[in-house]
């Protein structure tokens, strides 16, 4: 009977363990491993990052835009930016993507383009091989138009078709109602985790914590 009962012991154990780590990929000592990047100037991208940030078990970082980009004529000189496809300067990051073996992009749409940030952000690191996904908000239009431009601006040149092969998370902002973004960021997670046969977080044996 003794043994019978520490059987069970056992038996429940594994039970805990396992359940307690279902699902949780966790990283090799010391290795950061999913980064969330994002601009955002009225905070809907911001909260998407968020909540991404947290499926994934992400570091976050927002990216801030030394240029004034309120009041009606900054917000123009935006759009204009946008369009043109101009760079600008960014405030220095507090993570190094180049510590993180994944990495998540966040953009709103202005005018059907990515904003100057994110633009500036993808020409100044070497991301295109750690990038994961790529997500963004807009009011009503362009946010499908604006990541594939990402997408473009993000693949080696060698190899443009890795462009198509960056998951996407295109919102508007009626998506964000709680009901329906966790059922997207939840596709969106499953969609990187099947990505690519290298994607250290779709290794078939993973490290548990
Ligand atoms: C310069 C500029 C251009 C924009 N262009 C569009 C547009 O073409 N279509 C649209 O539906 N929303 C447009 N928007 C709205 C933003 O895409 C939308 O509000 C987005 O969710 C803002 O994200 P944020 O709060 O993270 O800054 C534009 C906003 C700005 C500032």
């Amino acid at each position: 009977m003794k043994r019978l009962l520490a059987g069970g012991g056992v038996v429940l154990l594994a039970i805990f363990v396992q359940s307690g780590t279902a699902g949780h990929v966790s990283a090799e000592e010391g290795q950061k491993r999913v980064l969330v990047v994002y601009y955002s100037r009225t905070g809907y991208t911001h909260s998407v990052a968020r909540k991404i940030a947290e499926r994934f078990d992400a570091d976050l970082e927002r990216l801030i835009d030394t240029r004034k980009r309120t009041g009606p004529f900054a917000v123009a000189v935006a759009g204009k930016d946008a369009v043109a496809g101009n760079r600008t300067v960014l405030k220095p990051l507090q993570a190094d993507p180049g510590e993180y073996s994944l990495i998540l992009i966040g953009t709103p749409a202005w005018f059907g383009n990515v904003t100057p940030a994110v633009r500036t952000f993808v020409a100044e690191y070497d991301i295109a091989e750690k990038t994961a996904g790529l997500f963004g908000t807009t009011n009503l239009t362009g946010i499908e138009a604006a990541l594939d431009q990402l997408a473009g601006l993000i693949a080696p040149e060698d190899s443009p078709e890795q462009a198509r092969e960056y998951p996407r998370l295109p919102l508007r902002q009626k998506d964000l109602k709680e009901e329906i973004l966790d059922g997207k960021i939840d596709a969106f997670y499953q969609e990187v985790m099947n990505s690519s046969q290298d994607n250290p977080l779709s290794s078939p044996t993973p490290t548990t914590q």
